[in-house]
């Protein structure tokens, strides 16, 4: 049985990614750490919990050490718009905390290490439509730069020090339990909220845009998923993962579809920008054919879910 550790438990992913860890690997195997955000209760109340700084190198060292840790999910990262408001607090973050990772998973007995990339690694320069596995990276956020490095350091540990680490870059991650925070995504979430509660929202993006998307329960399969794939079937470390495609506008429709006097504004903000010089589609051809990616959410059930999920919960 794995023993797993989930650096930023707290975050939007993690704090769905415990649970469905613990429910497969058991309990006491998925140790959940955090460092500001407190954790939600179900995590505290299931399992281990430790206070951890991913800056902290001896701390990660002892952790690693006393757990007898050998499966790592670094989550704890710094997002796109807060990464452009303080870019060296989001390379810190983002490229320290990793190579304080990678550097002491060389050091013990790490079998495999999960660490998530973005659609922020491609840029304006990448072609925006059906963008492939391997093509141009030239972001121009500080947050896809951290991206582009991270993926290059991944490889390297790979090649020189034998270390498991795999990658997929995700694109907007939808969720009902934990708000995402500060990233150029967040309105596909933060819109469901307003709608339910205020039957308004005013976007920060324009209606046209069009950004790839995914579902929670899609993410955390995939997640998974490529922790378990055969090592033997994976010819590379870093995957273009997706699960949907929309505008803002065609997301406007299909919730208009079930609250029927939702109003929404457009007001773009510099998160315009952001989204403007990333991909609209995905292809994530090399992911379905090595490890079987595959997502059961569309916009039309992911909406039907999100929307009976949190009338529940507000
Ligand atoms: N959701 C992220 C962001 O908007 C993309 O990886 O920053």
């Amino acid at each position: 049985m794995r023993k797993i550790i989930v650096i930023g438990a707290a975050g939007q992913i993690g704090s769905e990614l415990v649970p469905a860890l613990r429910e497969k690997y058991g309990n006491n195997n998925v140790i959940a750490t955090g460092r500001r955000t407190p954790l939600p209760k179900n995590i505290v109340d299931s399992g281990p919990v430790i206070y951890l700084d991913a800056l902290n190198r001896e701390m990660l060292a002892k952790t690693f050490y006393e757990y007898e840790i050998d499966t790592i999910f670094h989550m704890a990262s710094i997002l796109s718009a807060t990464g452009e408001k303080n870019p060296q607090t989001a390379w810190n973050i983002n490229i320290n905390g990793l190579i304080n990772v990678l550097e002491v998973a060389r050091s013990y007995n790490i079998d495999r290490i999960i660490w998530p990339s973005s659609i922020a690694a491609f840029g304006p320069t990448t072609p925006r439509e059906n963008t492939q596995n391997e093509t141009i990276l030239q972001p121009t956020t500080m947050y896809g730069i951290t991206k582009v490095s991270g993926e290059l350091l991944i490889e390297y540990y790979y090649k020189n020090y034998n270390l498991d680490t795999r990658s997929m870059r995700l694109p907007g991650i939808i969720s009902s339990e934990t708000l995402p925070g500060g990233g150029t995504t967040d309105y596909a979430v933060e819109i469901f909220y307003e709608a339910i509660k205020n039957k308004k929202y005013t976007c920060f993006l324009k209606e046209d845009t069009i950004l790839p998307m995914m579902y929670m329960p899609d993410c955390i399969k995939c997640m998974i998923d490529l922790l378990e794939a055969d090592a033997s079937k994976l010819k590379r470390h870093v995957y273009n993962v997706t699960g949907m495609s929309f505008s803002a506008g065609e997301l406007v429709s299909e919730i208009k579809k079930h609250i029927q006097e939702f109003d929404i504004k457009y007001k773009p903000d510099f998160r315009q920008e952001i989204a403007d010089s990333w991909p609209k589609t995905i292809d994530d051809s090399f992911a379905r054919e090595e490890w079987g990616w595959k997502p059961s959410y569309d916009l039309n059930s992911m909406t039907k879910d999100m929307i009976e999920k949190l009338t529940k919960k507000l």
